[in-house]
């Protein structure tokens, strides 16, 4: 920990806000492909997403200060202290999450991670099966096939609180939205600046994951996504 100087910290490092907006990106992907139906896209979306979001979890292990777990998920005393603090929305910014968007951030990563495990396993019963499909009991491939379904309408209704909050933080002078884009925040005087880590080994990490992912499943992928796009009309 150092002391800071200038106006605007530096909190957020490019990592976690690479992860963040890819991540609303490929949601937006994810849910427009599966309505049209374009399963091969989809699953290339889903693969990206899950490099992403298995490097991030690895990060929140080795990565910068305010991307650990250990440093943003909260002890019940944490929160309670937190809670009991004046309103909810005008509270002092913190130097990273703050421990009542940190469950929420919690949440929203076991429900990404939940879609995407429930993928693997789920058929359009047309000719889209997951990979782990036909590898499981059918009480499980239909236990995940159903919360594919039910499990993305939590996370939309996850995603609409989480937005609500962040605008709400955004609106009252404590800048998240801002910290997420440009990762700079301004903090009380005297808060110490977090650690932040060159973020080269995330996006390492990433490509890893994603050639690991492609290699397991790219042949069975790639004929799907020329598909779609022959269907697009983009081949
Ligand atoms: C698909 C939609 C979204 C999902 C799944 C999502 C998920 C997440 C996750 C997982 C984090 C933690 C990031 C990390 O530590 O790696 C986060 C943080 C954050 N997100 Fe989102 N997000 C979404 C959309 C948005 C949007 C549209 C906004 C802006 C209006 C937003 C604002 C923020 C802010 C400000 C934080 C930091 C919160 C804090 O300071 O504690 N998010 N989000
Ligand atoms: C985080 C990643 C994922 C997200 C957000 C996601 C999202 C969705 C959504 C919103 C639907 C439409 C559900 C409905 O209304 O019926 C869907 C359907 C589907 N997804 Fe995913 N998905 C993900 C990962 C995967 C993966 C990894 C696979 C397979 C490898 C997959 C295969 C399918 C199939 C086959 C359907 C059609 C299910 C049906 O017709 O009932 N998805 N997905």
């Amino acid at each position: 920990m150092q002391q800071i100087q200038s106006a605007l910290t530096p909190v957020f490092d490019l990592a976690v806000r690479l992860f963040h907006w890819l991540q609303v990106l490929l949601l937006g992907g994810l849910w427009y492909s599966a309505e049209q139906e374009w399963y091969g896209i989809h699953q290339l979306l889903a693969y990206t997403l899950a490099s992403l979001l298995g490097a991030r979890l690895i990060w929140g292990l080795i990565g910068s200060e305010t991307a650990r777990f250990r440093h943003f998920v909260p002890s019940s005393k944490q929160l309670r202290h937190y809670l009991g603090t004046k309103r909810l929305t005008a509270k002092s910014p913190v130097a990273g999450h703050n421990p009542l968007s940190a469950l929420m951030i919690l949440a929203l990563l076991l429900l990404v991670t939940l879609q995407f495990v429930s993928g693997l396993m789920t058929t359009d019963e047309v000719m889209t099966e997951g990979p782990l499909y036909s590898l499981v009991p059918d009480w499980l491939s239909s236990l995940a096939g159903s919360w594919h379904e039910l499990g993305f309408n939590l996370l939309l209704g996850l995603i609409a609180l989480h937005v609500l909050a962040a605008v709400l933080h955004q609106w009252r002078g404590d800048k998240v939205v801002s910290a997420m884009w440009h990762g700079r925040k301004e903090l009380p005087a005297n808060t110490p600046a977090p650690r932040l880590l060159n973020s080269f080994k995330y996006i390492l990490l990433v490509l890893i994951l994603f050639c690991g992912l492609l290699g397991w499943q790219g042949s069975a992928v790639w004929p799907l996504v020329v598909a779609d796009l022959q269907t697009i009309g983009v081949l």
